[in-house]
């Protein structure tokens, strides 16, 4: 008997296909589900690449067994899309991680896995899928879970792999920290540039009045954030490279819907649920959902 889980990928995307090369680099291959059948997933990383072998199945009527544990890397924009996948693969003894941005990944998941244990994870690293469908990791890999007991197959899962796993007693501030980098990552959606755009002087002091704003809600959704956090996510921002894109960039430039709602929405609808005026998110968010679904 293995003494490590069964697992399955759902999402073999960007993230998707991090995680199955980290796993596959160390004999725990996953079971590949994903929308599009490919034969093989390629990660290239700075030393080089990894060849995950497939299949990628595409059909979840193929599923004869359910899995102790599966990373769920679709979009959030896809959870609906993928409810049979979901339905196919979990069951009450499963364990769900959730390898999605935002602090809402249990509400969006949990009625969709048969009673499984659905884990929200932050993920940290960018990778991104270039044209020939390999996928380019651009930092070590790394992931936050929450210290809960569930986490523990997904630290043994990832033991010893290129992916680092830290587990938090405060998850929700870290979750919020990584949304409000998310969130102000949007506006290179409505500037239609990537990281560079920053150092102009006039987006700092939008990015900066704009965090400033989006930290009052999460304060009010019991993060645990310093003042300086606004500060510390611009200047992550002017040290990145000037081509550094975001996911909601990258769909945003290929016409694919965005994770406005649960990247910028977030902070609009908790802050009318707090009481807390978003004069910046009302002018953001309706953009981000208007270039997401239109009409026009
Ligand atoms: N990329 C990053 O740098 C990054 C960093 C941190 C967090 N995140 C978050 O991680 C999550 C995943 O993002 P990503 O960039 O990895 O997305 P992605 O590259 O678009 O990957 C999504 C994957 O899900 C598959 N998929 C879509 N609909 C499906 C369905 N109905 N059934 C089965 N599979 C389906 C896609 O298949 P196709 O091949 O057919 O499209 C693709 O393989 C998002 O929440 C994102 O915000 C991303």
């Amino acid at each position: 008997m293995s003494d490590f889980p069964t697992i399955a990928l759902l999402g073999p995307g960007a993230i998707g296909t991090t995680i199955a090369a980290a796993l596959h680099e160390v004999g725990r291959a996953p079971v590949l589900c994903g929308r599009t059948a490919h034969p093989q997933l390629i990660l290239r990383h700075d030393e080089g690449e990894i060849v995950v072998p497939g299949p990628v199945l595409s059909d979840p009527a193929a599923l004869s067994q359910r899995f102790d544990l599966v990373f769920v890397a679709v979009k959030t924009t896809q959870v609906a899309d993928s409810a049979s996948w979901l339905a196919a693969l979990c069951d009450e003894n499963t364990v769900v991680c959730a390898l999605q941005n935002g602090v809402e990944q249990k509400s969006q998941l949990e009625p969709r896995v048969n009673g499984a244990s659905v884990l929200p994870s932050v993920v940290w690293f960018p990778a991104q899928r270039e044209p020939d469908a390999s996928v380019w990791l651009r930092a070590k890999p790394r992931l936050t879970l929450p210290d809960e007991p569930q986490a523990k197959r997904v630290v043994e899962a990832l033991s010893n792999t290129r992916c680092a796993v830290e587990l938090s007693a405060d998850f929700t501030s870290i979750a919020w920290r990584k949304l409000l980098q998310n969130a102000v990552a949007g506006l290179m959606v409505l500037a239609n540039r990537r990281a560079g755009m920053f150092s102009r002087g006039d987006i700092t002091a939008l990015a900066l009045a704009y965090l400033g704003e989006c930290l009052t809600v999460a304060r009010a959704e019991g993060a645990v954030l310093s003042d300086n956090v606004a500060q510390d996510i611009v200047d992550g921002f002017h040290r990145a490279p000037a081509d550094l894109g975001t996911s909601i960039l990258a769909d945003r430039q290929a016409n694919r819907p965005l994770e406005w709602d649960i990247r910028n929405g977030v902070v609009q609808r908790y802050g009318r649920t707090h009481g807390i005026p978003t004069p910046i998110s009302d002018v953001v968010v309706p953009l981000l959902a208007a270039g997401s679904e239109g009409p026009g």
